[in-house]
């Protein structure tokens, strides 16, 4: 029996599968990049996409499965990994569901949706909820392609989205590694006061945007400040940074906390563990992410 399916990124079913066994949640097979598992949900951070409640549908023909999801609910979303004609005919009888980009700042699709593939041409695996609301996963937006100097603001907007918040204008920011330059043209763009902070130079044009100061230093050596949010894209050992991120919830002078976790080699699961521990903390690997995690920490108080 199955009774969760998590869903991995590309390239990153291996932490995902790890961070299954330390959880106690046993993998019966994979199907894909989704991992079949005959436990209760639980927690991870390396899926894009759970599958809370998948059901096993005996489907003998096109019809049987189109009408077998039509029946649970109107809006599904596929994730074919084989039979990919029968399941383009299986969409093809089921409503159309609207995945167009987000347009930033917008926030995530409301509508309900479910999660479905074929593990054979006869069977069904369906599950009327997942935790994303997004097609698998991918948060995609319509994007910048001549204002931002590099593509990682694409991470910081699905962070704000995924947890559903950003800088209002006129908000404080502080942005830790932040050269080029990306993540500093996003906030800027919000219009918020952003301090980029980096041992490299930010791009010259991020630099003269309006609300946008410039010290180059080491985002280590910065004593804690009041700001209403704290980012950080700096590339450090999770460890050395889960410091930094601690000495700053213990000053009390930030509401919000955003950062990369990054790991060099193999994933270092106990420094996430450590990260989504600390209480107002959540921590999840993005569709941008690469081999990182994001963490969002919100005032708890
Ligand atoms: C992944 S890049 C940041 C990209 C940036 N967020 C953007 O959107 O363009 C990581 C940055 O961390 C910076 N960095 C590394 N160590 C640092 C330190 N101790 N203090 C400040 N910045 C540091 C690097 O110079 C580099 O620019």
């Amino acid at each position: 029996m199955i009774r969760t399916a998590y869903l991995a990124a590309e390239g990153f079913e291996a932490p995902l599968a790890e961070e299954l066994t330390r959880r106690g949640a046993a993998v019966s097979a994979w199907h894909g990049r989704l991992a079949l598992s005959p436990d209760a949900p639980v927690a991870v951070a390396w899926a894009l996409d759970v599958w809370t409640e998948p059901r096993e549908i005996e489907a003998p023909s096109v019809k049987a499965a189109a009408d077998a999801l039509r029946a649970m609910q109107r809006n599904w979303a596929a994730y074919p990994v084989d039979f990919h004609r029968r399941m383009a005919l299986i969409g093809d009888r089921l409503p159309p569901v609207k995945a167009r980009p987000l347009v930033f700042p917008e926030p995530a699709p409301a509508g309900h949706l479910g999660g479905w593939t074929l593990l054979a041409p006869d069977q069904l695996l369906a599950s009327p909820t997942k935790t994303s609301p997004f097609v698998n996963g991918e948060c995609r937006f319509v994007e910048d392609r001549s204002g931002p100097p590099s593509r990682a603001y694409l991470k910081l907007w699905e962070a704000c989205v995924r947890f559903g918040a950003w800088p209002a204008v006129g908000e404080g920011c502080l942005d830790l590694g932040a050269s080029p330059g990306g993540w500093t043209w996003a906030l800027a763009r919000l219009g918020a006061a952003v301090t980029a902070v980096d041992k490299a130079p930010l791009d010259p044009a991020v630099a003269a945007m309006p609300g946008v100061t410039v010290r180059q230093e080491s985002a280590f050596a910065l004593a804690p400040e009041p700001a209403d949010w704290l980012f950080s894209d700096v590339v450090a050992y999770p460890d050395r940074l889960l410091a930094l991120v601690q000495r700053w919830i213990e000053a009390k002078v930030v509401r919000r906390i955003v950062c990369t976790i990054k790991f060099q080699g193999p994933t270092d699961h106990a420094a996430a563990e450590a990260f989504a521990a600390i209480p107002g903390g959540q921590v999840a690997h993005l569709f941008h992410n690469k081999h990182e995690l994001t963490l969002w920490w919100a005032d708890p108080a």
